[in-house]
């Protein structure tokens, strides 16, 4: 193993040395129609109460579990990255990233504040474990990462917290497998939990559940797989990470392989690294439809 890796496991096994640590994960789709939803006042219409309901606790939750940084793995829809360049995977090392405009102008939400330092040193951690990041100053973030925000912090003036953005490519085929987003995760926690700083750290997936946006099957949903997916997320994620693609494709749609990225953050809890017990399911919920698709959500905490 390199000795990148043992000097990262090292540091993860001393928990009272002052490290940063990874106390959650969240998982939560990222529908552009609920980002509209907000911006245009229309959460309380009949067609989005039940959703942003689901996301009640999740706001008091957040409240009361502030982190001092999200690393949150999310994707580009072709915004930041245009067909000139696909990165399969991206860290955002930027002070800040400003929301992007997707073709309406930019949403009106906060900027998001970066964390170069800790994000240097994950770029710097991963690498060494034998994961080829792409290294990105210079970003502008979409839904993908300003739905989720809002989702789970409302629409505060800014967000009470910094953010480390995570692009993972799932738009242009070909896309990484549920396997490597699983072992990356794990590469990202030893990465965090040996930072000398103590910080509280969660870490995010975004995007999902089944969806597919054209083509013959458009308008795709499948509620009964995502709920399975959600139930083996939670209790054997080494196993669903061995999911072929062409799985998520058959059963999720073309857009439903965007779940590969809940597979990075799960792969981050302590469990997986045999270091804790099972996370807590402190919170899950499954909506359908939003726009064309099915919104899942989940909050795990680690039990260490
Ligand atoms: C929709 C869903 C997505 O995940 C996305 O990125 C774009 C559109 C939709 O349901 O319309
Ligand atoms: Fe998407």
């Amino acid at each position: 193993m390199a000795a990148q890796v043992e000097q990262a496991q090292a540091a993860t096994k001393n928990k009272a040395d002052g490290r940063a640590r990874i106390t959650a994960s969240v998982y939560s789709s990222h529908v552009p129609a609920i980002g509209a939803a907000i911006d245009h006042g229309k959460t309380e219409e009949p067609y989005w109460q039940p959703l942003f309901k689901g996301y009640d606790f999740s706001k008091q939750w957040m409240k009361d579990n502030t982190p001092d940084v999200i690393f949150l793995v999310y994707n580009d829809h072709a915004t930041s990255f245009d067909l000139g360049v696909i990165p399969t995977f991206a860290i955002g090392t930027a002070a800040e990233f400003e929301p992007a405009d997707e073709g309406y102008g930019p949403r009106p939400v906060p900027v998001v504040k970066g964390h170069p330092e800790l994000a240097s040193h994950i770029a710097q951690s991963v690498i060494q474990q034998d994961f080829d990041l792409t290294i990105v100053n210079d970003l502008k973030v979409d839904h993908g990462l300003t739905v989720p925000m809002n989702l789970m912090f409302g629409s505060p003036a800014a967000w009470p917290c910094k953010v480390i953005p995570f692009h993972v490519n799932v738009v242009q085929y070909p896309v990484p497998s549920g396997a490597r987003c699983f072992a990356l995760g794990q590469a990202i926690r030893r990465a965090i939990e040996s930072y000398d700083q103590p910080l509280k750290v969660q870490i995010w997936g975004t995007g999902g559940m089944s969806h597919q946006l054209q083509g013959p099957r458009a308008g795709l949903i499948n509620a009964e797989w995502d709920n399975r997916f959600l139930d083996r997320l939670i209790a054997d994620p080494k196993d669903l990470s061995t999911m072929p693609h062409i799985d998520y494709v058959r059963e999720a749609g073309s857009e439903g392989i965007e779940l590969v990225m809940w597979l990075i953050a799960r792969g981050a809890m302590s469990d997986v690294a045999g270091s804790g017990k099972a996370p807590k399911v402190a919170h899950r919920f499954f909506h359908v439809p939003a726009s064309n698709t099915a919104v899942g959500h989940l909050i795990l905490e680690n039990q260490v």
